[in-house]
């Protein structure tokens, strides 16, 4: 069952929360917030909160309760929606209740004749032909046209709802199919006009929703469905489902950023091309390539902000399993445009000519650069040398020689001195436990960091309430440490560069590997409180676990040393660092 967003909201802000926990805790007021002993845990002191301001309820020592509907779901012991459900009733919210299965169903009945319907449409009008004029300037056949089932929407505000309530369908299910939406006075346009279609399918080759882009320039230039209950745009890829064969046979895929990119591909002679629509690649798309291949060539705009994002994407698509070559587009030209201007062969011969990771990587940070610059210099160096970190030896050693070759300066010069080399770790117990423990709780320590360092607000809500006990990797503990403790006690907003100065060789690759390097980094990724309330649940949930308490000994002695000592040195560290500044100005 899908509870609409907005509902969920209402419900949670709606409920008198602290009618709602008095009833299991003896609640004093202090100062807009009201404490008491936490019901979910033998609690000595009061740890927990209720914020009728905020609409939560939460343990600071156990991380439990969140929302009112989450602390209703907790309490009682029953699912996300019985809680919404019990909730909603006494303040007259209405819940239409719609099996998540039924639901389907009729999503996907929708998608289809809405395909059928765009298809046809931009074959069988007057608007079609301007449309397909279009196409074909764009390079496009016929046939291709009809590969991709390409469609137009009408101009006409109405048209699809209009064929859709022929077809039975009511508004409220159109509406949550994405195509269709609501005004004001309670009548519906189709969410698409005068756009040509994209159908976007599941990997079953259903419609699962659509792309639109539009045919007069002062549009947004791509407009797609929302997220439904069948349409998920990080889990999906375009074209995927029509190319599994192509795929199969050549043994590879290649990853653009575009629709036009996969379609100048397939006309390219080279069919197995799939699209991440615009967004940044996801976990779980990296690991649908990797169903049905080994291999991934990553072909994205040859634009800066589609080399930065190819950066993003190598290592999710190395953890996922898979090779990884690079197409090497210049002159900021993506696929379509370059097919357009070199042609076919050019570009299969670019293909052929894929580059692996660290080449790309080593352009990537050279680009640009100043090499007589000092700051360059450094910045290049410890970029190469990060790149060339746990990589073979005869890589490294090519890869070096270039370097001293592209500084002109000697080998013994760039080679990295033993003790700015990753020292390999003697714990090897929790890192073993590192493998035993759930994915999901490095998942949520991540983006909890990650959080800390986008919404400097959030750090020690965040901080407290994971403390010294709800740690899943030890190198996110001690960046976590460090921000808290070091940095953000003499700094209020987050700054990287300011931030690395912090740390050590080490933390830095932590930083790079498992922070900078992430979606959630990237972009708007927003965490907002019902974001971080849910990641903090997740990791609640980790002294639970059989790798936890086997370890919970040697992960508290690692810490003891690591805040007792550490911190000290770092603070005194910054201490003189600030001074050292203050001297300077
Ligand atoms: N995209 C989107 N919304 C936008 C812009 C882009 O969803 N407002 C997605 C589309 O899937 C698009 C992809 O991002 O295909 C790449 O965007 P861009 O490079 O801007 O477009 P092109 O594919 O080059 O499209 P065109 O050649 O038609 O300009
Ligand atoms: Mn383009």
């Amino acid at each position: 069952m899908a509870i609409p967003r907005n509902l969920i909201d209402e419900i949670n802000e709606k409920t008198d929360i602290v009618a709602l926990v008095s009833p299991y805790v003896n609640l004093v007021k202090k100062g807009k917030n009201f404490m008491g002993q936490c019901p979910f845990h033998d609690d000595k002191s009061p740890s927990f909160s209720v914020s009728p301001e905020k609409h939560l309820a939460k343990c600071m020592a156990c991380g439990e309760g969140g929302t009112p509907i989450v602390f209703y779901q907790k309490i009682k012991n029953v699912s996300f929606e019985q809680a919404a459900l019990a909730l909603a009733e006494p303040l007259g919210i209405k819940l239409n209740v719609v099996k998540k299965g039924e639901q389907d169903q009729v999503e996907h009945a929708i998608m289809k004749e809405a395909n059928i319907f765009y298809e046809f449409y931009l074959h069988n009008s007057e608007s079609g032909k301007i449309a397909i004029e279009y196409l074909t300037k764009r390079g496009l056949s016929i046939d291709e046209i009809k590969h991709f089932q390409i469609g137009l929407a009408p101009k006409e505000k109405d048209a699809l709802f209009n064929i859709l309530k022929n077809k039975s369908f009511n508004p409220d299910q159109m509406e949550s199919a994405g195509l269709v939406k609501r005004r004001e006075d309670g009548t519906y346009y189709d969410l698409m006009s005068y756009r040509i279609t994209f159908p976007v399918h599941d990997p079953l080759g259903r419609v699962v929703g659509f792309s639109g882009r539009t045919l007069d320039n002062d549009q947004v230039k791509y407009l797609n469905t929302p997220e439904t209950v069948i349409f998920h745009k990080g889990e999906t890829l375009y074209h995927l489902s029509s190319v599994l064969r192509e795929i199969r046979m050549s043994k590879k895929v290649i990853l653009h950023e575009g629709f036009f990119d996969v379609i100048a591909s397939y006309r390219a002679g080279i069919p197995y091309g799939v699209a991440t629509m615009g967004t940044a690649l996801t976990k779980k798309q990296a690991e649908l390539i990797k169903q049905h291949t080994n291999h991934v060539i990553v072909a994205y705009d040859g634009d800066s902000a589609g080399q930065n994002a190819t950066m993003k994407a190598i290592p999710l698509l190395q953890e996922a399993g898979l090779r990884v070559d690079i197409l090497r587009l210049r002159d900021g030209l993506d696929p379509d445009d370059f097919v357009k201007k070199n042609g076919k062969e050019a570009y299969q011969a670019l293909i052929s000519e894929s580059i692996d990771p660290v080449q790309f990587g080593y352009d990537y940070y050279k680009n640009g650069l100043d090499l007589t610059n000092a700051n360059d210099i450094n910045a290049f160096k410890k970029n190469v040398i990060s790149l060339l970190r746990g990589k073979d030896n005869s890589i490294r050693e090519i890869y070096l020689k270039k370097l001293s070759n592209d500084l002109g300066v000697s080998y013994d010069a760039v080679r990295p001195k033993p003790e700015i080399e990753r020292i390999p770790r003697n714990d090897s117990k929790p890192q073993q436990a590192k493998r035993e423990l759930p994915l999901k709780y490095f998942h949520a320590e991540k983006q909890l960091v990650i959080a800390m360092m986008k919404d400097p607000s959030a750090s020690t809500r965040i901080d407290q309430a994971l403390g010294t006990q709800l740690v899943a990797d030890m190198d996110l503990f001690r960046l976590r440490t460090t921000l808290m403790h070091g940095y953000y006690k003499s700094y209020s907003t987050f700054d990287l560069e300011t931030f690395k100065t912090m740390l050590d060789e080490d933390q830095i690759t932590v930083l790079n590997d498992k922070v900078t390097s992430q979606i959630e980094w990237g972009g708007q990724f927003i965490f907002d409180e019902d974001a971080i309330t849910r990641l903090l649940d997740v990791m609640s949930t980790i002294t639970d676990t059989k790798a936890y308490k086997a370890l919970l000994v040697e992960i508290k002695q690692e810490k003891e040393a690591y805040t007792q000592t550490t911190m000290v040195e770092k603070q005194k560290a910054l201490k003189n660092k600030i001074s050292k500044r203050q001297v300077n100005t």
